[in-house]
């Protein structure tokens, strides 16, 4: 299958310093010639971009749409690096070949799966209008912020300040890498109907882990059987993920000096554990900021 043509090996880095992009602020995680690039990336039918805010379940839909498109067996496909099967558009290629992705994809074989977290309207054009399929995943924002801290408190590329800090700057618009989470959300949710474009939400995936494989699926006009169904849904649960080198890369050689030794990639996969951390008064400003900015939106996420 396409997906396995290409090495497992990886290389993370070296990184750049944050920068700007049309007023988008940007991690070292992200390249700036890469960035540069989406925007005029030359999309094909049969392209797929798997895009979410940061933390809000992107590698678990990269998983699922991988093992939807793959032949074989999935446990063995399972065990290639997800960012080689699924790469992320906006950073520099990780099997070393110096190269930007957008620029490094212009050769890879059909389909071709992608990640991003770009802002819709900083979307490749031609996805825009309507070229290629988007699934877009949301997560509810109070889990989002935590687990964005937790990640940035436990890799050592992403710099990060205090709990407190991460979250002023979680809600600062200035500040917010990527956007605002409320911002960004809701301009793919206004997208949600378009023809190629499948909205859905980190909440659905967790009540309903196989009826979204075969959402997904359907999105994708993949016809799968029903015993095929049960081996891609058994290889994206959580454990399967967590015990996963290539879902969970913190635990693969490559990552081993990224990360500090406690934190791991897939990390708790809850709906809810931001009690665990948010203050109630952070819980609040969460609250008051939603109320706001969701105003009019029939998007809805149960704070539970
Ligand atoms: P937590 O930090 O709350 O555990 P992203 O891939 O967008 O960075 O999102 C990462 C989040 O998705 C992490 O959340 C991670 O644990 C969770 N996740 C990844 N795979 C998952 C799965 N199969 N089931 C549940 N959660 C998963």
């Amino acid at each position: 299958p396409a997906t396995t043509n290409m090495s497992g090996n990886i290389s993370p880095g070296p990184f750049s310093p944050p920068f700007h992009f049309k007023g988008v602020n940007f991690v070292p995680l992200a390249d700036r010639r890469a960035v540069e690039q989406v925007e005029s990336f030359q999309v094909r039918d049969d392209d797929v971009f798997v895009s979410a805010y940061q933390k809000s379940g992107t590698t678990w839909v990269q998983q699922i749409v991988s093992l939807l498109s793959t032949e074989g067996d999935l446990s063995e496909v399972s065990k290639i690096p997800i960012v080689v099967r699924v790469p992320w558009l906006e950073t520099m290629d990780m099997s070393g070949s110096g190269q930007p992705y957008p620029q490094l994809l212009k050769d890879a074989p059909s389909p071709r799966l992608m990640k991003t977290h770009m802002p819709y309207h900083m979307l490749p054009q031609q996805a825009r209008e309507g070229k290629g399929k988007i699934i877009y995943c949301a997560r509810n924002v109070k889990d989002v912020v935590v687990s964005w801290h937790k990640m940035r408190e436990g890799l050592a590329h992403i710099p990060s300040g205090t709990f407190d800090e991460n979250f002023q700057e979680f809600i600062n618009p200035e500040q917010a890498v990527y956007g605002l989470w409320w911002d960004v959300v809701s301009e793919y949710w206004r997208h949600k109907d378009d023809d190629n474009m499948l909205f859905v939400k980190f909440e659905d995936l967790k009540r309903d882990l196989r009826g979204n494989v075969v959402k997904i699926a359907n999105f994708l006009s993949e016809t799968l059987s029903d015993q095929r169904i049960d081996e891609v849904t058994a290889n994206c649960t959580f454990s399967a993920m967590k015990n996963n080198e290539a879902t969970n890369l913190t635990r693969a050689e490559a990552f081993k000096d990224l990360a500090t030794k406690e934190f791991e990639f897939i990390r708790k996969g809850k709906v809810g554990d931001w009690k665990n951390s948010l203050s109630p008064e952070q819980s609040k400003i969460l609250d008051d900021i939603h109320r706001t900015k969701m105003a009019g939106v029939d998007l809805t996420f149960e704070f539970e």
